[in-house]
């Protein structure tokens, strides 16, 4: 598959990966860079077009992040959103002013004459406004296509150079995926190369390429992404996989031999450990969750060298590691912070003996389940929710024990039995219970016990950078709760955690 690709430079705004989402849905592939990426790198990856995405900031602020000005010299198409476009006027020799009206919510576009941005939109349409800063010169050379009652530059362009003011990529700018489409097809002459069908294709011809004759340890979670980053392999190089299955005690319930008995229709070679013992000694009464998230890392890496060197030499390990994980490391310097150090990336010790191969790298998790259907992975793997590589340890907040963790287990498990029976699992993102240190009161027979509060978090999500919790109805909240209380020892309390992401993340920890 020739690459055909779009550059989208984070300037920190909040649908960054809205964009990259939204190229990604039109056949197009899209990567996700930080706003100071240098133009001669810009370059070299080729892109078809680049888009600047919108910020918090402004142009004019002394630390106001700003591109690299010769990316305007590389004769490259570039859409600037919002804040993006207001960096196009500053650079080219504009000007910017703050408005006294701070334009927020719908606005009517104008389009006085068909351009290329434009095409089939006709000659109003409604778009989304979010600004307070807005243009009050254009730079030599650009005309306003497309105006709003308060915003007469609320489009322009000069040759390949666009900017819109409002922002075509959310749900209410209903045109905005036709001015999107437009700009990929009409502008930077993209031809949809982006598909499902061939990243299966051509990541099966470069998993050969590069692995040659060698042979492959695939460090299986049981989850989605590892299993489909097996299957792939295993439809790349056959028996050359050996598939290494750890449980490492924080697995949810008998996941473990439902894992087992799928690999073993899929014949697929797979050793197991069960080193529950080894990583829950590690854990005991260790209360930072981020000190967690790296032991666990670390040992993992630590057994799987073990395993290799029993099994015979293996040049590769292979990982699920997913774009939003490389996204969340690599911007980790740029404007969007990282917040938790996630899997596979943070715990990597770096005299790793093995060379990584990780077939999903550029792949959102929606993508990887298309790819999973399209290779045929069984769906109880496809429709199984996102579990994090640390597993339950990062849903026992305080010390790490192991009486916490079995509460955990059994409560998620209710949880995920009671989704299922409502016909509830398949819809939302992730479904699981949590424990913490607090206690209360409760009633067992005719006397008062202190027990552990259970908090139980069910949410939705498309890609697990945002969330909302599911309003879940009442009775399956009742039977949850009265389950839990019922059926796991120690527990008097059960609660329903009430916060999107943001400002909370999905997992407690
Ligand atoms: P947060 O909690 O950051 O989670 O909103 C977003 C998604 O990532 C998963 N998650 C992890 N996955 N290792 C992982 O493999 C981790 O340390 C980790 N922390 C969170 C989480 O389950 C959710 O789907």
């Amino acid at each position: 598959m020739t690459k055909e690709n779009i550059i989208v430079l984070d300037f920190g705004g909040q649908y960054s990966h809205l964009i990259t989402r939204r190229i990604r849905d039109l056949s197009v592939y899209a990567e996700l860079l930080p706003y100071s990426k240098s133009a001669k790198e810009i370059e070299s990856l080729n892109p078809s077009g680049i888009i600047l995405t919108g910020g918090p900031s402004s142009v004019y602020d002394d630390n106001s992040p700003k591109p690299d000005s010769r990316i305007f010299d590389l004769n490259i198409p570039i859409l600037g959103i919002c804040y993006g476009l207001q960096i196009i006027v500053d650079n080219l020799g504009g000007s910017i002013t703050r408005t006294d009206k701070r334009e927020y919510g719908k606005a009517t576009l104008s389009i006085p004459s068909e351009e290329k941005l434009f095409y089939g939109i006709g000659s109003k349409t409604d778009v989304w406004m979010s600004h307070g800063d807005a243009t009050e010169i254009l730079p030599d050379n650009f005309k306003s296509i497309a105006a709003t009652e308060n915003s007469p530059y609320a489009a322009i362009c000069s040759n390949n150079i666009y900017g819109v003011q409002f922002h075509p990529e959310v749900t209410h700018t209903p045109d905005g995926i036709k001015i999107l489409k437009n700009f990929l097809y009409k502008i930077c002459d993209c031809k949809g190369l982006w598909t499902m069908d061939s990243f299966v294709d051509s990541s099966i011809s470069q998993i050969k390429l590069q692995v040659q004759n060698d042979s492959v340890l695939c460090a299986l979670s049981g989850g989605v992404d590892s299993s489909t980053v097996a299957l792939l392999l295993h439809k790349a190089i056959g028996d050359k996989l050996t598939c290494v299955f750890v449980d490492h005690g924080l697995l949810r319930k008998n996941e473990a031999n439902e894992v087992l008995a799928i690999f073993d229709k899929l014949n697929i070679k797979i050793i197991f450990h069960n080193e529950s013992d080894r990583f829950l000694n590690l854990l005991t009464d260790v209360i930072d969750p981020e000190i967690r998230r790296k032991l666990i890392g670390q040992e993992f890496i630590k057994v799987f060298e073990e395993i290799s060197k029993q099994n015979g030499s293996f040049k590769w390990l292979a990982q699920g590691t997913l774009y939003p994980d490389i996204i969340e490391s690599a911007m980790a310097e740029g404007p969007t912070a990282t917040i938790k150090t996630h899997h596979n990336v943070g715990g990597l010790p770096e005299n790793l003996d093995f060379q990584l191969i990780e077939p999903l790298r550029e792949l959102y998790k929606d993508e990887v389940r298309d790819v999973a259907k399209l290779i045929d992975l069984p769906v109880s793997i496809i429709k199984r929710h996102p579990f994090p590589g640390p597993g339950l340890a990062v849903r026992i907040i305080g010390k790490f024990t192991n009486e916490k963790l079995s509460i955990c287990k059994d409560a998620s498990h209710i949880i995920e039995e009671e989704l299922k029976k409502a016909n509830f699992y398949d819809s939302v993102w992730q479904a699981f219970a949590f424990v913490g240190d607090d206690q209360a009161v409760g009633v067992l027979g005719d006397g008062r016990k202190m027990g552990y509060i259970v908090t139980v978090r069910i949410v939705e999500s498309t890609d697990a950078m945002t969330a909302d919790w599911v309003k879940l109805p009442y009775d399956i909240l009742d039977n949850i709760s009265t389950r839990i209380t019922n059926e796991i020892d120690n527990v008097s309390w059960v609660t329903y955690a009430i916060s999107s992401k943001p400002p909370s993340t999905i997992e407690p920890q």
